[in-house]
């Protein structure tokens, strides 16, 4: 005869032991983790090219001013039509490091109207990698300090921890 206490029992430890981690990662993870563009017309226009920064690595000024100039974007077209703009502009404003909610660890050291187009330039990410040795940055696979997804794995779904 079966016992029939037993299937739950394991299941329902089963499913702690799965909750247990996954809260695990989220707390190691919280100083690395900066939720990831979640908006589809985002996702779509500003993902091709690269992954879609998490919209609170730059502070509202950074972005706003970022795709008012879409047509040369760090050499590259990368322009959409007006309402796509205005939609993209509202969601990563609305998101980004200095709006209220949003994590904005990755700002410190910028001044109050600092308006930096690259995440790469703030001095906090300078800071975080600093010990990031050169042969690393000269792998070919990595090719620019913005192939975030080189050096972290999960970086497009928001984690950047060292991996
Ligand atoms: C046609 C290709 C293309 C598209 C589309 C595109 N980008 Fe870029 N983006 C680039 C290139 C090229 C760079 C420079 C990458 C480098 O330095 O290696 C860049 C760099 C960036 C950077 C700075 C990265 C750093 O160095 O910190 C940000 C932020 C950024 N893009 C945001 C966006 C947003 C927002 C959108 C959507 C509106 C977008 N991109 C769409 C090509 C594109
Ligand atoms: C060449 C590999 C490499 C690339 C490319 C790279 N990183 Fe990193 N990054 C690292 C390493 C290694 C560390 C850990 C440094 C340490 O702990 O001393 C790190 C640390 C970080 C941290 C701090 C994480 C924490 O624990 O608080 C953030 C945030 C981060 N990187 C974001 C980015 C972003 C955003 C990009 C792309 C725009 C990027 N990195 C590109 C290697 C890289």
């Amino acid at each position: 005869m079966k016992t029939p206490a037993l299937r739950p029992l394991t299941l329902g430890a089963a499913a702690i032991a799965v909750t247990l981690m996954l809260l695990g990662r989220a707390q190691a993870g919280d100083d690395d983790f900066y939720p990831p563009v979640t908006d589809p017309l985002t996702v779509q226009e500003c993902a091709s090219c690269h992954i879609a920064f998490p919209a609170s690595m730059l502070p509202a000024a950074s972005w706003t001013r970022m795709m008012g100039e879409l047509e040369n974007h760090f050499g590259d077209d990368a322009s959409v039509d007006a309402d796509t703009t205005a939609a993209i502009t509202r969601y990563l404003v609305d998101h980004a490091g200095d709006a209220r909610g949003q994590p904005g660890k990755l700002l410190r050291g910028l001044r109050p109207g600092d308006a930096p187009l690259r995440i790469t330039e703030l001095p906090k990410w300078v800071r975080e990698h600093d010990e990031v040795p050169r042969s690393e940055w000269t792998r070919k696979d990595v090719g620019s300090k913005a192939n975030c997804t080189a050096c972290h794995i999960d970086a497009a779904k928001g984690y950047f921890e060292d991996d």
